[in-house]
């Protein structure tokens, strides 16, 4: 495989100065915006990144299912790899990807999990497949094979809709932003990127060198 000489220019469009006044919850939204509009697939994508407790990088793919009080909110199960990783260690990282659009954008900060109310709202908003799936599967964790999987899903078909309750190892999780890092490409790699703080008295911004 050679792929030294993959490369592309990166033009469509820029940050200027004045984007170290503005409010990165604003931008972060209307980028987001901007994306979903493009009509991709699973434009609310982000890598989720954690760290176990002895210090091991992991990352993995989750959605985006809300931005509320300067947090990123995504659902999961509290027993899997990352809810291990995240009782261990609290902070995280998220790394959105927006490719047409020529954009990076960097979130962390500090995890907690919503409350349940919220957690019980967002699970039952669901697909019913998707309520019985969450109950079905012990995310993270081996199992046999295939068929074992299915007589697991099997078992949470025969709940009915009525009856269906989220698990208590399953919710919703809050990314209180701290960073919040903008990357729009541009020609000659010579990127435009502003990074947001969050401090005591608000937002702090800086240019950085791409
Ligand atoms: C497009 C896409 C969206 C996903 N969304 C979620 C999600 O919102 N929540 C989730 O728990 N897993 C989601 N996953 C699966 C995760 O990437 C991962 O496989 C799973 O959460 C187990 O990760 P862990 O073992 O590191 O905890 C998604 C995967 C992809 C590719």
């Amino acid at each position: 495989m050679r792929l030294n000489d993959d490369r592309k220019e990166y033009v469509a469009g820029s940050l200027d100065d004045s984007a170290l006044f503005s409010d990165p919850w604003s931008l972060f939204g209307a980028w987001l915006e901007e994306y979903r509009a493009t009509g991709v697939a699973d434009a609310t994508a982000f890598a989720l990144s954690t760290v176990g407790p002895l210090g091991q990088p992991d990352a993995r793919i989750v959605l985006l299912k809300d931005v509320q009080d300067g947090s990123l909110i995504f659902y999961t199960n509290y027993a899997s790899k990352k809810g291990h990783d995240l009782a261990a260690n609290p902070y995280a990282h998220a790394l959105f990807f927006w490719p047409s659009l020529e954009r990076q954008m960097r979130i962390s900060g500090k995890v907690e999990k919503v409350d349940s109310a919220m957690s019980d709202a967002y699970f039952h908003s669901r697909p019913l497949g998707s309520q019985r799936g969450a109950i079905a599967s012990a995310q993270s964790q081996p199992i046999s094979g295939r068929p074992a999987l299915e007589l697991q899903f099997e078992a949470a078909e025969t709940i009915a809709a009525t009856e269906l309750q989220r698990p208590a190892h399953w919710g919703g999780y809050a990314i209180r932003a701290e960073r919040m890092e903008f990357w729009q490409g541009r020609p000659s790699r010579m990127h435009d990127r502003i990074a947001f703080t969050h401090t005591e008295s608000g937002w702090s911004a800086v240019r950085l060198q791409p």
